[in-house]
């Protein structure tokens, strides 16, 4: 079932991928070939939860004694003040912007995902590739471009996207803590009107996941749902696809 990649138009990062291989050249001095971790991912726009969910999924997943590995956007110890430095000086070309998040994305792939996945841990990452290929989207970059450059990545072995409609996230981000300028792609100069460049950018994205959802097999979740409910969801599609795993395979279970 996995073994599509034949019939795909392009090379880079795409569904056909086998989960815990390369999307295509990967990195070619690091072989990662039948190492016994997962990796989970949790896509969604800003704000949608995403961070609320992995919290809980670490818990579940920890007292059943799974080893967890938590990875998140920008967090690369390299590239993090990078980040926030050429974000705060807001001189950011697109292909700038485009490649420090790749680099992050790198840097954390070689020092916390490949030697989790060889340790047999869980990663649980908040955030993929995809959403450095939405915003990449949005701001007019070639898909194929970014999914060729994306072809160093690991295909997940489940991917949840958090689904959820404008009106929803901008109730959800007002109560949580207000629109910040990136998220409301404020760089694009949608328009002066902040509330608006929220909208717009976010109902731009959302339309960018969509898009996605098929080529690279999201398992959509409607975000709308309560916190609880998403959480039971999870729980039961993970626990179901973890117990396949360790009887088909060595698994992931420390004894
Ligand atoms: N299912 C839900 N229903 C209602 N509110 C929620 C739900 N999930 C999360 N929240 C609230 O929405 C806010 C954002 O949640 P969270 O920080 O988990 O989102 P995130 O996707 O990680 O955001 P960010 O993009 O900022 O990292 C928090 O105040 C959280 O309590
Ligand atoms: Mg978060």
């Amino acid at each position: 079932m996995m073994n599509s990649s034949t019939s795909l138009p392009e090379e880079g990062a795409s569904g056909g991928a086998k989960p815990g291989s390369y999307y295509s050249y990967g990195i070619p001095y690091l072989p990662i070939d039948g190492y016994p971790g997962r990796i989970i991912a949790i896509e969604g726009t800003d704000g949608v939860g995403r961070s609320t969910q992995i919290r809980l999924l670490r818990e579940w997943l920890e007292v059943q004694g799974y080893g967890v590995v938590e990875t998140g956007w920008t967090r690369s110890e390299l590239m993090q003040p990078t980040i926030d430095l050429a974000k705060s000086s807001n001189t950011l070309n697109k292909l700038t912007f485009v490649l420090l998040y790749a680099t992050d994305f790198a840097d954390r792939l070689e020092k916390e995902i490949i030697p989790a996945l060889k340790a047999g841990f869980i990663v649980l990452s908040d955030r993929y590739i995809y959403t450095a290929m939405a915003r990449a989207g949005v701001r007019g970059i070639d898909r194929p471009w970014v999914r060729n450059l994306y072809g160093f990545a690991i295909a997940p072995h489940l991917v949840f996207y958090l689904k959820i409609d404008d009106r929803t996230l901008i109730r959800r981000v007002l109560q949580a803590r207000g629109m910040d300028y990136w998220e409301s792609g404020m760089d694009l100069k949608l328009g002066d009107d902040i509330y608006e460049s929220f909208r717009a950018y976010q109902r731009a994205l959302l339309r960018e996941y969509a898009s996605m959802a098929d080529e690279f097999r999201f398992r959509t979740l409607d975000a709308r749902r309560k916190v609880d409910v998403l959480q039971d969801e999870l729980r039961r599609q993970i626990g179901a696809f973890l117990t396949d795993s360790d009887t088909s395979a060595a698994g992931t279970k420390p004894e």
